[in-house]
């Protein structure tokens, strides 16, 4: 269920308080509401307001004290009161320090409490910088979010949307809710792609899904089909995607914008479905599998917002799609493929299939920065669970930028090293490089994967973010909703912004 976000029509002349608002409403001045929202800070604290403690029969920090709410985060406290001849809930909701972090949280939380049509009336924002809109109905908008294939009468049917209606004057608070409206779609783009069940989803429903969105969006756009994969040397995609009836793509999106100076590329990994191969995962293992392509869905989100947002760089998006899959046709532990540019590498578990195609953007693009974004360890999910995704990266500046937009965007890093002892775990006897490392190294598992990317990327600036923890939550939670979640989507286009 959709929410939209919006200035009330009270606007800056209007009452600046709920109860103010439910006084005119009661009397006809303003339109109804179903719902009215205040905030609740750290501590209790709540901003007093002699219409509402009226229509309360006390005053709303009595409320607040009785209820023991205590302003944590995406808390709710609701009271229904009249106002008139309506009935009104008046929600008090936590958002602790203020802060972006908890503004998105109580957004979800809050988000996840309305129904369809509902009209709301938000005090939540008011007197906040123009910022605080953007993260609350950034935080509306992604916790109600849901991918569902349900059947039953209602099926189809869109579900009418909340509407929330910010009080409170905000310089700048339509820019704020259109740059939240943008962010949001591209998160929720991300998702649905990951949540498709990979039944509906080949590589080339993906290629035709970057078609039509780069056609949307003005974007150009490049499908390499298996047999130009095989001509072109890509050993790495296409040895992955061989097990499969359903051949690999490579897709190639690019933004261009007149007078760019600086050329970004963006690679994602599209696995469209992760049996493990003929090295076959565990029932249990393979069952979140379809979200294996959640590097390559944000890849493909991020590039479609580019536009909206004004970036003003070069960028251009690769998507390496493939299904892995056990068959007769699938490649096996001890083959020894040859990547894109000639290098050769022996492959130990054909479950290590993310690794295999960052050459192209090093040698035929010559960026300026790469940035690579996989669920590609197990590892690093154990090490970070899903509140953070894992960074590792060849340059302190580029690491230092991507950190500072993890934390404002929401999606947050944490960095792991690049430690050079563990590089000659991934010798190999036969090729010139393994792709999992054979001895100690190998308890690391995100850090050997890193520092087998790193041998194709040319020495270039270049960061990878190991998402497959982050790309995934188990729950609904915050602005979070279970299953695929669209790690990095906000995080690349706020680094791509600055
Ligand atoms: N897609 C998986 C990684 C993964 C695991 C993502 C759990 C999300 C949740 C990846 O292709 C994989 O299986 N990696 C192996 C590598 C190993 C064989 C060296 C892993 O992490 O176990
Ligand atoms: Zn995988
Ligand atoms: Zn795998």
């Amino acid at each position: 269920m959709p929410i939209s976000c919006d200035i009330t029509e009270a606007g800056t002349a209007g009452p600046g308080s709920v109860g103010g608002y439910l006084a005119e409403m009661a009397l006809g001045r303003l339109g109804p509401a179903d719902v009215v929202v205040l905030p609740v800070g750290a501590g209790g604290q709540v901003a007093g307001d002699d219409a509402l403690d009226r229509l309360l029969g006390r005053p709303a920090a009595d409320v607040v004290a009785v209820s023991q709410l205590t302003g944590k985060p995406g808390q709710l406290g609701v009271v229904p009161v009249r106002a008139g001849d309506q009935q009104v809930k008046v929600v008090f909701l936590g958002i602790g320090d203020h802060s972006a972090g908890s503004l998105r949280r109580a957004g979800g939380e809050f988000g996840r409490m309305l129904r369809p049509g509902q009209i709301v009336i938000s005090t939540v924002t008011a007197g906040e910088p123009a910022s605080a809109v953007q993260t609350f109905c950034e935080g509306l908008r992604l916790g109600t979010y849901s991918y569902v294939e349900k059947s039953g009468p209602r099926a189809g049917e869109p579900a009418r949307a909340p509407l929330v209606r910010m009080l409170g004057s905000h310089n700048g608070a339509g820019e704020a809710i259109s740059g939240a409206s943008i962010f949001a779609n591209a998160v929720s783009l991300s998702r649905d792609i990951a949540n498709t069940p990979s039944v509906a989803k080949s590589p080339e429903w993906l290629a035709g899904t970057a078609r039509r969105l780069a056609s949307e969006t003005d974007l150009g756009l490049a499908v390499w089909s298996e047999h130009e994969l095989q001509s072109a040397g890509f050993g790495g995609l296409t040895a992955v995607g061989a097990g499969s009836e359903r051949p690999p793509r490579l897709i190639e999106l690019r933004y261009e914008p007149a007078g760019a100076s600086r050329h970004v590329v963006l690679v994602g990994k599209g696995i469209t479905f992760d049996t493990g191969g003929l090295s076959l995962k565990p029932g249990d293992a393979m069952k979140t599998m379809k979200t294996d392509l959640a590097g390559g869905a944000t890849v493909l989100a991020v590039m479609t917002a580019l536009g909206a947002l004004g970036i003003r760089h070069r960028v251009t998006g690769l998507i390496a799609a493939a299904e892995n899959m056990p068959s007769g046709s699938a490649y096996r532990p001890g083959d020894v493929i040859r990547q894109y540019g000639g290098r050769t590498v022996e492959v130990l578990n054909t479950d290590a299939e993310g690794r295999l195609a960052l050459a192209y953007a090093d040698s035929r693009l010559s960026p300026d920065e790469i940035v690579d974004i996989a669920t590609l360890t197990g590892a690093a999910r154990v090490a970070l669970g899903s509140s953070y995704g894992a960074l590792f990266a060849s340059s302190e500046d580029l690491a230092a930028r991507l950190l500072a937009a993890g934390e404002a965007s929401g999606d947050r890093l944490w960095r792991l090293p690049l430690p050079e002892d563990y590089r000659p775990a991934l010798d190999s006897p036969v090729a010139d490089l393994a792709h999992v490392a054979r001895d100690d190294g190998a308890a690391a598992g995100a850090i050997s994967a890193a520092l087998f990317l790193r041998e194709f990327t040319g020495g270039r600036p270049w960061a990878h973010l190991d998402i497959a923890g982050a790309g995934r939550s188990g729950a609904d939670h915050g602005d979070l909703s279970a299953g695929a979640t669209g790690f990095g989507t906000r995080l690349l286009l706020r680094w791509l912004l600055g």
